[in-house]
């Protein structure tokens, strides 16, 4: 047939190639961006034999310029009847910078493929409105739930006022997370340590209970090489300020910041000896034992504006989070050898995942597993 499109892919399989790859650009600036998501956008050309991109752009650290503009200033003439591909609705209102939603009209794009609309129901939609006033065609909803999970430290303090909170454990042959007074114990390899330092870059804060900073003495720092500048704010639940001075997280607390949750049973003297080592202080509202609502720890890092935070631990905080249902995602790396008889078992095992979590990935780290479960809502 003259002029057959056969080998041409429909119209939607060209958008989800394109918003696919617009959120893979996304990824890069991820936890780097401020309050503001880290947001992909691509212009893409489709008048030749085959598309073209002639912009691409990512929101800039710290959060400005966006996205939409880079890819526009990268373009150039050519964004004039191109196809717009970004990861969240551009925005409508003028802040610091114009909005993107007019700047995408003055480029000349004949079409704004979008994947999330804005997370905000008072402005939701306003963006879509001005492309579409000036004519341009405008879908959304394409590859919208790759999307949310790329945003999802974003969507949910935006949405729930709170970050997103994933639970990392690694628990043994026989679901044992640790040894009784030996301090840190190897559960799995050198790989699946690294994919967890590599975690540790993906989130903007690690969080551990206070028992675990007197029982491992653990640094909590990206040591991969090249990305050590990449080590997130290190929290921990220490409502009587028991960690101890002396401990090696603040060796490093002048290039990567260590924060203290305490309850207002903490001594003084104590709390202003962790302030010598350079330690932020945050009181946290607790009851009259000193514990804390998950709640309100969550809400009050959300305050702060941080969007994704890492748990690592240990049992009892874990234990805490989940039973308030302040858990998102459980990353549980499974290794192949056993502790034993005087183990601590861990409060997740593949045996004991919580209702509402079901499996979203997994994979294999050497000997060790890496079994990746979502909540279900
Ligand atoms: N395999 C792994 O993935 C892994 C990871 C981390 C740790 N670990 C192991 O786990 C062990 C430590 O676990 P753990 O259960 O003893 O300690 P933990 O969970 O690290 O810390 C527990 C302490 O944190 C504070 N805390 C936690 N939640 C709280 C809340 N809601 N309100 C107030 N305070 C709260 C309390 O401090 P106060 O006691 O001062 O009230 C509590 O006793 C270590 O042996 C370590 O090696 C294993």
């Amino acid at each position: 047939m003259p002029g057959a499109s056969a080998s041409v892919p429909p119209q939607a399989d060209i958008d989800r190639r394109f918003m696919a790859a617009a959120i893979r650009l996304s990824l890069r600036h991820r936890g780097l961006t401020g309050e503001n998501p880290s947001v992909g956008a691509l212009i893409v050309r489709t008048d030749g034999a085959a598309p073209v991109i002639a912009g691409r752009g990512v929101t800039a650290l710290g959060g400005r310029p966006h996205a939409e503009l880079q890819a526009l200033a990268e373009a150039g003439p050519a964004a004039q009847g191109a196809t717009a591909y970004v990861t969240l609705e551009p925005c409508s209102h003028i802040g610091k910078s114009p909005p993107c939603a007019d700047a995408l009209v003055a480029s000349g794009v004949a079409r704004v493929v979008i994947a999330v609309l804005d997370p905000d129901k008072r402005v939701a939609g306003r963006g879509v409105s001005i492309l579409d006033k000036a004519g341009i065609e405008v879908a959304h909803g394409c590859l919208e739930s790759e999307a949310r999970k790329a945003m999802a430290g974003f969507l949910s303090l935006k949405g729930r006022g709170r970050p997103f909170l994933t639970l990392k454990l690694a628990v043994s042959a026989d679901g044992m997370i640790g040894r009784r007074g030996a301090g840190q114990v190897a559960i799995t390899g050198e790989t699946a340590r690294r994919a967890v330092q590599m975690m540790r870059v993906e989130h903007e804060a690690i969080m551990v209970g206070v028992g675990t900073i007197v029982a491992d003495d653990p640094l909590l720092t990206v040591r991969l090489a090249g990305l050590e500048k990449r080590s997130p704010v290190r929290v921990v639940v220490d409502p009587f300020a028991r960690t101890p001075p002396e401990a090696k997280l603040f060796d490093e607390a002048d290039r990567h910041s260590v924060l203290l949750l305490v309850s207002e049973k903490a001594q003084r003297r104590q709390v202003d000896a962790l302030r010598d080592r350079r330690a932020a202080i945050r009181a946290v509202a607790s009851d009259y034992r000193g514990r804390f609502d998950p709640r309100e720890v969550l809400r009050s890092l959300g305050v702060m504006g941080l969007k994704s935070i890492l748990l690592e631990g240990g049992a009892e905080t874990a234990r805490q989070f989940l039973a308030a249902g302040m858990v998102d995602r459980i990353a549980l790396f499974v290794g192949s050898t056993t502790v034993g008889g005087d183990g601590i078992p861990s409060p997740v095992t593949e045996r004991t995942v919580p209702a509402g979590f079901t499996v979203a990935e997994e994979s294999r780290f050497g000997m060790d597993r890496l079994i990746e479960y979502e909540r279900m809502d």
